[in-house]
């Protein structure tokens, strides 16, 4: 309606072309050569052959042909924003990461939400799991809490990730189903993976059909560490409580959403920050020393398993404001690349073999998907605090090193060098052993707490469960699948085995798993692990 209407001229084939003039900038090429006509293309005579001289046309269709880049692997279908972290008070006495170390201090943040199994033109309501991704922009350097909405994983050991995702996606002579976890290869999959079990009780919950990414945890799953200034360690884990509560919806909700809506977790986000209804997650920490993970009932490395809320109440350190839509989703949502590696002095890893692995991961997928090591060159990865390296060259160097010195040490006094005391410092933890494959015993649980998950749920919610699994299952084809799924179910709580089976129509009831450590019957349910609140 604002467009150049009086600019318009007709051509010879009745064809309009609008103007530039005004207000209006000239067209040109991607070198600024201005266009003197972008609705036909060079050709001999009015009806002959197209020339390939035509270097507007040749560029204009030679870029458009090269506009896609290879969707995530994983976590293909997402939607972003920008915002701020805001720190309560000082963290100093557990961490020296700038970041938590003076209260009111604003950190520029983006956050990518997703979907994990389906593709990038999926829907937004599968049952999945929602990545929970954080780029914090620190003075320190990046800092990636690359979590998801479940504080829970299927597997132990990075190794079995691509298998993970090969049995959860399409299947791959059929091509589908290309976002639900409902077919027998995924149920194949996770009915030999014991160890899924814990995870399988969250996402055949309600956590699983989030109405929005506004009613949503995050969490960074994995037991990490802060060092302190002394190089002290404290072992943490990262939780995100949204202002907004948690909300989810009905499975049969989903479906009519995802049919009239495809779109509705992204529409939501857009609608609530462009008025002004910028959403808000307070960013909460368990904190605990080696004595308490000596102590505990699981292994706090092992990714399959929670730290109760009741036993080590998460105490909040900040919040995380959304306050922007990116202003293009390409350049921002599309090209943001999160790795669990990106950290600042001050946070450290531990030894989960699950994060291992993805520290690897993340680093390799990223230069496969942008396609060049310059890919921390683009603005919404590139750091916004001071940085200098000697990293130069490769596909689209953007900004090499200036002057003669290109390496270090060098006798000319130019370019960057070492700082012992600033510079990230991995806790030095005392590691001794043999070189093994081999899982610890301390791994081996992996029942109870899927039970205590169930015990935690509202009738309700336990009622959801039981006919997600149901739903999921009859659409499974394989009746020795389902059958091993309702044997691992025995582990986990007689009645809903038995409510699952009887509605399969599984008419004798095969033996539980036999479970490697007895199932414990002493964990007290976590109340905190329900939604709907009793
Ligand atoms: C992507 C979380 C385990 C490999 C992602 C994303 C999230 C995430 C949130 C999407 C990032 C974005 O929005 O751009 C998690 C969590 C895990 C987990 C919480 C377990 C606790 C793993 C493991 C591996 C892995 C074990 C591999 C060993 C990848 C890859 C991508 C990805 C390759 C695609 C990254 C990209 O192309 O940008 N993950 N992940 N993840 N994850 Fe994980």
């Amino acid at each position: 309606a604002n467009g150049p209407d009086q600019n318009i001229v007709r051509g010879n084939g009745g064809e309009l072309h609008q103007i530039a003039g005004g207000e209006t900038p000239t067209l040109t090429t991607a070198l600024g050569t201005p266009v003197s006509d972008d609705q036909n293309t060079l050709r001999i005579g009015e009806r002959g052959p197209s020339l390939i001289e035509d270097f507007h046309f040749r560029e204009k269709i030679f870029h458009f042909d090269h506009e896609r880049i290879p969707e995530r692997v994983v976590h293909a279908r997402g939607y972003g924003a920008h915002g701020y972290f805001e720190t309560y008070e000082s963290l100093a006495k557990h961490t020296r990461a700038d970041i938590f170390q003076r209260a009111g201090e604003k950190t520029p943040a983006f956050v990518r939400f997703s979907t994990v199994a389906g593709n990038k033109g999926s829907f937004d309501l599968a049952r999945d799991v929602r990545g929970f991704a954080v780029k914090l922009y620190t003075k320190e350097g990046n800092w990636d809490l690359v979590g998801n909405n479940i504080p829970v994983f299927f597997i132990q050991d990075a190794i079995k990730f691509p298998d993970l995702i090969h049995a959860a996606k399409q299947e791959p002579d059929r091509a589908f189903p290309q976002a639900q976890t409902a077919h027998d290869n995924f149920w194949d999959f996770i009915s030999l993976m014991p160890e899924s079990m814990h995870m399988v009780m969250w996402i055949m919950s309600d956590r699983a059909i989030p109405r929005s990414f506004r009613f949503m945890q995050g969490f960074g799953v994995h037991t990490f560490r802060l060092v302190n200034a002394k190089d002290e360690s404290t072992f943490v884990k990262f939780i995100w409580k949204p202002k907004l509560g948690m909300q989810s919806v009905l499975w049969n909700e989903a479906v009519k959403i995802n049919g009239a809506d495809p779109d509705f977790h992204r529409r939501d986000l857009w609608d609530a920050i462009q008025s002004g209804n910028f959403p808000e997650w307070e960013l909460t920490v368990q904190l605990f020393d080696q004595a308490f993970a000596d102590s505990f009932d699981f292994d706090i490395l092992d990714a399959t398993k929670i730290i109760p809320e009741e036993i080590i109440e998460p105490m909040p350190v900040g919040r995380l404001v959304l306050d922007r839509m990116p202003d293009n989703f390409f350049a921002e949502t599309e090209q943001v690349a999160f790795m669990t590696q990106n950290v600042p002095p001050g946070i450290d890893f531990s030894n989960d073999p699950l994060l291992q692995g993805r520290n690897f991961s993340y680093l390799d997928t990223q230069l496969k998907r942008l396609g060049s090591p310059n890919f921390t060159h683009i603005p919404i990865n590139a750091p916004k605090c001071p940085f200098a390296h000697f990293q130069q060259d490769g596909h689209m160097a953007m900004r090499n090193p200036v002057g003669r010195a290109n390496y270090e040490p060098n006798s000319w006094g130019l370019g960057p060098r070492e700082d012992p005391q600033r510079g990230f410092r991995s806790f030095a933890d005392a590691e001794a052993g043999q070189k093994v494959r081999l899982r610890a015993d301390s791994f081996a649980d992996h029942y109870s707490q899927a039970r205590q998950f169930f015990n935690s749920q509202t009738p309700p919610e336990q009622r959801h469960i039981a006919m997600a699994l149901t739903f999921e299952l009859s659409k499974v084809q394989a009746s020795a699948i389902r059958e091993r799924m309702v044997s691992h179910l025995l582990n986990i709580d007689e009645a809903l085995a038995t409510t699952v089976a009887d509605k399969l129509g599984i008419r004798e009831m095969p033996q539980p798993v036999e479970a490697a450590v007895p199932v414990r019957d002493d964990l007290p349910p976590s109340p905190a692990l329900s939604i709907i609140e009793n």
